[in-house]
């Protein structure tokens, strides 16, 4: 079982436990004494296979029990001995009092009372495991004193609640000792709440020197000229709502860069500026242009609010930088991107190393979920073409929707040559295998033309994709080709291609030491109550910025205690892999922009601080950013375009 399972398993363990002890008192008050007996005994099993369950978890690391052992268990245990003690004894003489009665009136039971001390032990045994799960779902890690007060609390105040309902008079005991912890346990956990929402400086803050000598993040422009020698690569891209036609004919509201989606295929090479206008025609909410995996300079990275206002209907702006890295890229909208770039505001950047274009095939292939259908460039059926075997063919997949796709390649043996625009070391042939690309990732894939079909499909959907024809010859026909890839193992990026040395490595000393817990939780947007995306139990913008100095070695961990995938996405930097889930890769180094954290997994990557800004840090499934999981890497001595220091 993984970690992520693991987890489902404790979460389901923790529902049934609550149910056990909840079904047992309420057995009881009907004075259904056998049942209560036996659904205590369930209780009690249960609430053991927590426990066990959590001590399993603990393994994949405290991040996925802090709030578990500090909390859940010590509440759940001290509910199930007091159950134990008080409430068992009595049961089991009820049952044996019953036993010996029988062939008494039925009406003497009904009529007879449920005795409270039976009955309240018990159901506050469960309103221990449900505090206990509830500080889980809604809080989860850190674990804070706030939540163990208010956990601790509800179950203080419901115990003597439901001794008033059971049994009139409550004995005054039981309710004045009741009613002052419970006020006195809430106030104190309300007031460490409060302490706990104002953000503290954490390690990563120590060094931050606000206001001296600041910079602003719109000042760390791109050059104005490119390399000498090279050329500028000069475009516009007019933001504007669009009514666009697909292969098939139908017809779809988009959001559009020139009308047209994907938008514009951008193309430079090394050492071109690239010098691209956007203009927005109509687009509300406002749009900018995000390179998507390339570490241009800080004032071109186009994330309203961070590095420039984000550009109004009728306004521009003209964003400038050097092709320096090679590779396949993206470029969309980051102003409310999980509305602009669900609604078509993307298009491609391609890179390549100058006179690199020979004969043959270099298509990029960005895919994008239009109303429940997953188009392939504009093509929502096939997109057929013909290539004459023998000439080289180079297939640049890029994911644009905020969901993983699982993309197979039937009909030849190919090489990845590279992921997320960087060259993979060593990349050897492979052969019906899956590739699973994170939201925003790409792989490019590489082979020479065969005398067959070769046919390109996501998630195993064979109604539409990119099929290439030999010219000549006959070929299998596609049905030959339009077999079940599901069933095919999936390419395992951390064990593929060969290792070769890199300029960091787990031996390193970290000048930072970043861990990101990915969960969800109750947080707080403009004083309401929301069910956020969290990042170490907050969401944005109150998770707090995490800040290096140029130079620095940094070491990010990123851990996924939740139930989603979350691809995570540094801008303005690549981050090499050192391990996933504890395993460090085997194969290519991986140079990544963004990777999917599965449920459970922990990443550790690293990069060094060399490109400075305030940089978004963020979950790339965009409605999950949107929803709070988002923060900032910030360079020292820098502010944002809106003055902002963080
Ligand atoms: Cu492609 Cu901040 O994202
Ligand atoms: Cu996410």
């Amino acid at each position: 079982m993984n970690t992520g399972q693991l987890n489902a398993v404790d979460l389901l363990i923790g529902v049934l436990t609550v149910a056990g002890w909840l079904g047992s008192g309420v057995a009881a008050a009907a004075r259904r004494h056998r049942i209560a007996l036996a659904l205590l005994a369930a209780a009690v099993l249960a609430s053991a296979a927590r426990v066990a369950s959590v001590v399993a978890l603990s393994r994949a690391g405290w991040w996925f029990v802090a709030e578990k052992v500090v909390i859940g268990v010590p509440l759940l245990i001290a509910g199930t001995a007091v159950a134990l003690v008080v409430a068992v004894p009595r049961l089991t003489a009820a049952v044996r009092g019953a036993e010996s009665a029988t062939g008494s009136a039925p009406a003497t039971r009904a009529v007879a009372k449920a005795s409270p001390a039976v009955v309240v032990p018990v159901l506050s045994a469960g309103y221990a495991a449900a505090a206990g799960l509830l500080v889980t779902v809604l809080h989860g890690h850190p674990a804070t004193w706030g939540a163990g007060l208010v956990a601790t609390a509800l179950v203080g105040a419901a115990t003597p609640v439901t001794w008033q309902v059971l049994a009139r008079p409550v004995p005054s005991a039981v309710l004045r000792g009741g009613t002052a912890a419970t006020v006195a346990v809430a106030m104190a956990g309300a007031a460490a709440t409060a302490v706990s929402a104002v953000p503290t400086a954490s390690p990563g803050t120590t060094h931050h020197h606000p206001a001296v000598e600041a910079r602003s993040v719109s000042d760390l422009r791109g050059p104005a000229t490119p390399e000498p020698g090279r050329a500028v690569r000069r475009y516009t891209l007019t933001a504007r709502t669009a009514t666009i036609t697909l292969s098939s004919g139908r017809r779809v509201e988009a959001w559009t860069f020139d009308g047209q989606v994907p938008g514009p295929h951008l193309t430079a090479e090394v050492g071109d500026l690239v010098e691209v206008t956007l203009r927005n025609a109509d687009i509300g909410v406002g749009a900018t242009l995000h390179w998507h995996g390339y570490d241009v300079p800080a004032g071109e990275d186009g994330v309203p609010g961070l590095t420039q206002d984000a550009v109004r209907p009728g306004q521009e702006f003209v964003y400038r930088f050097r092709a320096n890295q090679v590779g396949t890229y993206w470029y969309h909208t980051h102003s409310m991107s999980h509305r602009g770039v669900r609604m078509g505001l993307y298009g491609t950047l391609v890179v390549m190393a100058p006179r690199a274009t020979g004969p043959g095939l270099d298509v990029s292939v960005p895919v994008h979920t239009f109303g429940g259908t997953v188009v392939f460039g504009n093509h929502d059926q096939f997109d057929e073409r013909r290539v004459t075997p023998g000439v080289p063919v180079r297939l640049r997949l890029i994911n644009t929707d905020s969901r993983p796709h699982r993309f197979t390649l039937a009909g030849t043996a190919y090489r990845i040559v590279a992921i997320d625009g960087g060259d993979l070391s060593g990349p050897t042939q492979v052969n019906r295998v899956g590739l699973h690309l994170s939201a925003g990732g790409r792989y490019d894939l590489a082979f020479a033309m065969p005398e067959a079909v070769v046919t390109l499909l996501a998630d195993g959907d064979r109604g539409r994709g990119l099929r290439l024809w030999p010219a000549r010859g006959t070929g299998a026909g596609p049905d030959a080709q339009m077999a079940d890839t599901s069933g095919w193992p999936d390419l395992d990026p951390t064990r593929y291609g060969t290792a070769g040395s890199t300029p960091i490595d787990a031996r390193n000393r970290f000048d930072r030491d970043f861990t990101l817990v990915l969960d969800r939780g109750l947080t707080l947007a403009d004083g309401r109550p929301r069910f956020a995306f969290t990042v170490n139990g907050r969401a944005h913008p109150d998770i707090p910025t995490q800040y290096v100095r140029e130079g620095d070695l940094v070491r990010l961990a990123i851990v996924n205690r939740s139930f989603a995938i979350h691809p995570w996405h540094l801008h303005g930097h690549h981050v090499l892999v050192l391990a996933r889930d504890g395993r460090p890769p085997t194969g290519s180094p991986l140079w990544l922009d963004t990777f999917d954290v599965l449920p459970g997994e922990t990443w550790q990557v690293a990069f060094r601080a060399d490109n400075p800004g305030v940089w978004a840090n963020h979950c790339h499934d965009l409605d999950h950013a949107e929803a709070g999981m988002m923060l900032h890497l910030a360079y020292d001595g820098i502010a944002t375009s809106s003055g902002g220091h963080h």
